[in-house]
């Protein structure tokens, strides 16, 4: 898609709410989570079209080709009481919700920041505190060909192509994600995680999988109304796991 770009110029005329003001619009940057400062408007915005040293949860990297992928960060001031890891959980609905609307097919939650399609990891959120501010990374795999996507390391990737066989068009789409996340977020900040609970229980990839977490093994029950993963360990004890790396049976 040769005329598929994120440009301030395409992006902002699609823009309804206050998320992507300002919006900044980059090129190549090493991290679009570097370029957000806490002194900025709650609601600026960064994209880039290519990032050098783009970075995912537990320090691994996060990479796609240029006009391949939406990768952007949406600072965010959340009031000092409220757990900014949840944040992740609530971006993970808004970006559910407008990939559903956008290819008609449903998206799945991986507990705590992973969006699953079609058994594929097609997006993941990252959750960064600044002084009392949080970036919020949001990166989504929309056009990429397998040769495109990064080797296995956890959930196996793919991309909205690969899981429809078709090219999405990503302004819409990024439009779509931020007008969605500040609908979650206002929700969230008036009534916590129990606000979008419904549109995350309902979603919720690894209910009922075997999984192991930092050493927990046993089967995924539900993410809890405090956001953090219930497994019903061997002897039927259940034990609420608040972060961690998951593997899971697949
Ligand atoms: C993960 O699944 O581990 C989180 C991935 C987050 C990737 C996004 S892309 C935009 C923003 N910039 C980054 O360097 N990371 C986030």
């Amino acid at each position: 898609m040769s005329d598929d770009l994120l440009t301030a110029e395409v992006v902002e005329p699609l823009l309804r709410g206050r998320l992507g003001k300002p919006y900044r619009f980059e090129q190549r940057t090493a991290s679009t989570q570097d370029l957000l400062d806490p002194e900025m408007h709650e609601g600026a915005v960064a994209v880039a079209e290519e990032q050098t040293a783009g970075r995912g949860r537990m320090g691994r990297r996060w990479e796609a080709p240029p006009g391949t992928a939406i990768h952007c960060s949406v600072l965010l001031k959340p009031p000092p009481t409220r757990r900014p890891p949840e944040l992740s959980l609530v971006a993970g609905v808004a970006v559910a919700d407008a990939v559903e609307r956008t290819i008609g097919l449903a998206v799945q939650i991986k507990w705590p920041n992973d969006v699953m399609l079609r058994r594929w990891k097609v997006a993941g959120c990252l959750a960064e505190q600044r002084g009392p501010a949080v970036v919020l990374g949001i990166g989504i795999n929309v056009n990429q060909r397998r040769d495109q996507l990064p080797p296995v390391t956890g959930a196996p990737p793919g991309s909205l192509y690969l899981a429809t066989g078709r090219e999405w068009p990503r302004a819409p789409l990024l439009a779509m994600l931020l007008a969605d996340l500040e609908r979650c977020y206002s929700e969230w900040l008036a009534s916590g995680l129990e606000a979008i609970y419904p549109y995350l229980g309902s979603r919720d990839f690894l209910r009922g999988r075997r999984v192991s977490v930092d050493g927990t093994s046993g089967t995924a029950e539900m993410i809890d109304r405090d956001g953090r993963l219930r497994i019903a360990v061997d002897g039927n004890q259940s034990v609420a796991v608040e972060s961690g790396e998951v593997s899971y049976e697949r």
